[in-house]
């Protein structure tokens, strides 16, 4: 039985449930909103949002531009928000289960915090926000597979913080083959944010 109001027992288990992957799941910021705006511009076709957290830029995508999306993430608390969002969620470590190919757009909005690895915390909190000492320790190993998910003609849409080396960035899509440009830009007190629009060279 789901929550529709007919069993009060039900129904706290469920906002229960809610409370706690709220909880332990990233919500909507900034950088989601520009990644949201970034991927109603520029997605086309089948598209995966990768690390989809909370679901709210998947599920932009998805009633916004009509478009069949797909919201990953490590964290199954995240895989089940976008579901309740009425997204398809994905229990999966980067793209691992993906077949090749299989999306015409690939959204990231990584953990990308530089961290110390004397002060991590450990759990699906860091996850979200750590990018290990480059804060780039997610981002490389994405970079190095997206391309075989990509089906021609694919753009994935990448968001980098200054914080995380908006060169050094744009050097490691370089080297896995792609072009860069930036789609949209913010500038906040403590890091400008962009997102990056990247195509097969
Ligand atoms: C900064 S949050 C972004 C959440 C959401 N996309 C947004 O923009 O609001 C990064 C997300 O990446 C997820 N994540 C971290 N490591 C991952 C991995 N190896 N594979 C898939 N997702 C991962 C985290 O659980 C988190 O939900």
């Amino acid at each position: 039985m789901t929550g529709d109001g007919s069993d009060p027992d039900t129904d706290s288990g469920l906002a229960e449930r809610r409370g706690l992957d709220e909880a332990v799941v990233y919500q909507p910021a900034e950088d989601s909103g520009l990644l949201a705006e970034a991927a109603l511009e520029e997605a086309h076709g089948r598209v995966l949002e990768v690390g989809t957290g909370s679901g709210w830029v998947a599920q932009r995508i998805a009633e916004e531009r009509g478009l069949d999306v797909v919201g990953s993430d490590l964290n199954p608390h995240a895989a089940r928000q976008v579901a309740d969002r009425g997204v398809e969620g994905v229990v999966a470590d980067l793209l691992a289960p993906f077949r090749a190919d299989a999306f015409d757009a690939v959204c990231f909005n990584p953990p990308y915090l530089p961290t110390d690895p004397d002060n991590e915390w450990g759990d699906w909190m860091e996850h979200a926000l750590s990018g290990g000492e480059s804060g780039r320790e997610l981002i490389e190993p994405f970079l190095d597979d997206v391309g075989r998910v990509l089906a021609p003609g694919g753009v994935v849409l990448l968001l980098v913080s200054s914080l995380t080396g908006y060169d050094e960035v744009l050097a490691l899509a370089d080297d896995a083959g792609f072009a860069a440009e930036p789609v949209v830009e913010e500038s906040f007190p403590f890091e400008t944010l962009t997102v990056l629009a990247l195509r097969r060279e």
